[in-house]
């Protein structure tokens, strides 16, 4: 496995696979790897021939108040993981996007383009994170033109991501093809994240609240159609009794993310969640009648 920290080796090794005929995947991450992201891995080794998968903390992605100084970071565990499922590649640029700006801090690095989303970058986890989606298309956007991959595997617990990144390569033109991985559980149904090694014993525990409402959604529809707003409040509640503090609970069409009102059967929704125990901010999701 090769750990490629500059862009330009990145891209030579690239045009070298390709030159061979082989079709190249990307899994992009910022590291600290759980089974969610190996599922990504394990996904990409199956659809191409060679992997690569990128370790960035991507800073453009985080506002001067948040986590970027405290993002949990292993580079070591990391790789002994990817070597061991025998990923070709690994990723790890030293500084690829612009840092927060502050006024606290240095002035950033000039970089005056950047990849918006017009409808999608709005709204949900946009509401708290004004900034955070014009930083993954910006870096996902670079990181597709420097892998130049055939390929890209993102997971479906970052729905509106995945979406996002979607519908940026489609209007942007690029010939790679977007595949969604589904949401990785713990086994006591919380969604995988590298955050959640942040949480306290007590909210690991109350956060499973939130799979448990989410999965009990799909038992209330089975009985026939229900508002939306009556889906929304089980799931508030729940969050709520459990101590959680909700950020949104949002039932929206699967591929517009737009509001739906009332869902019945057949209808191809999703239910989207952002909620905070303690400090740290958890999202998760159900897909609703299929994919
Ligand atoms: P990160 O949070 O490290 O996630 C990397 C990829 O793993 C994303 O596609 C994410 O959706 C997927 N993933 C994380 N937890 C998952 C789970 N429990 N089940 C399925 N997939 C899961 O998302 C990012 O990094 C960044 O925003 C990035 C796209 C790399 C741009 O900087």
């Amino acid at each position: 496995m090769e750990v490629i920290e500059s862009s330009a080796t990145m891209r030579a090794w690239s045009r070298a696979q390709r030159a061979a005929g082989r079709r190249i995947a990307l899994v992009p991450t910022m590291g600290y790897l759980h089974e969610g992201h190996l599922e990504l891995v394990r996904r990409a080794k199956a659809v191409a021939d060679v992997v690569i998968v990128s370790i960035y903390v991507n800073p453009a992605q985080f506002a001067a108040n948040e986590d970027f100084g405290t993002y949990p970071r292993d580079e070591e565990g990391d790789a002994a993981k990817l070597r061991e499922m025998r990923v070709d590649a690994v990723f790890a640029p030293r500084r690829l996007a612009p840092s927060p700006s502050s006024s606290s801090s240095p002035p950033p690095p000039p970089h005056e383009t950047y990849v918006t989303v017009e409808n999608l970058q709005r709204g949900f986890c946009a509401i708290t994170r004004p900034h955070f989606f014009r930083g993954v298309a910006t870096v996902v956007c670079k990181l597709f033109n420097i892998c130049d991959p055939d390929v890209a595997v993102f997971g479906k617990k970052d729905y509106q991501q995945w979406r996002l990144v979607e519908r940026m390569t489609r209007d942007l033109d690029f010939a790679i093809e977007i595949v969604g991985v589904p949401l990785m559980r713990e086994e006591d149904g919380v969604a995988m994240s590298s955050r959640n090694v942040r949480l306290t014993p007590k909210n690991r525990l109350a956060c499973r609240a939130v799979s448990v409402a989410l999965e009990g959604l799909e038992a209330t529809l089975m009985a026939g159609g229900a508002l939306a707003s009556s889906l929304q409040t089980i799931v508030r509640d729940a969050i709520a009794m459990s101590g959680g503090e909700v950020d949104y609970v949002e039932v929206v069409d699967q591929l517009t993310l737009r509001p739906v009102e009332r869902v019945t059967a057949g209808d191809k929704v999703v239910v989207l969640v952002a909620a905070k125990y303690g400090d740290v901010r958890l999202l998760d999701n159900v897909e609703i009648g299929g994919e």
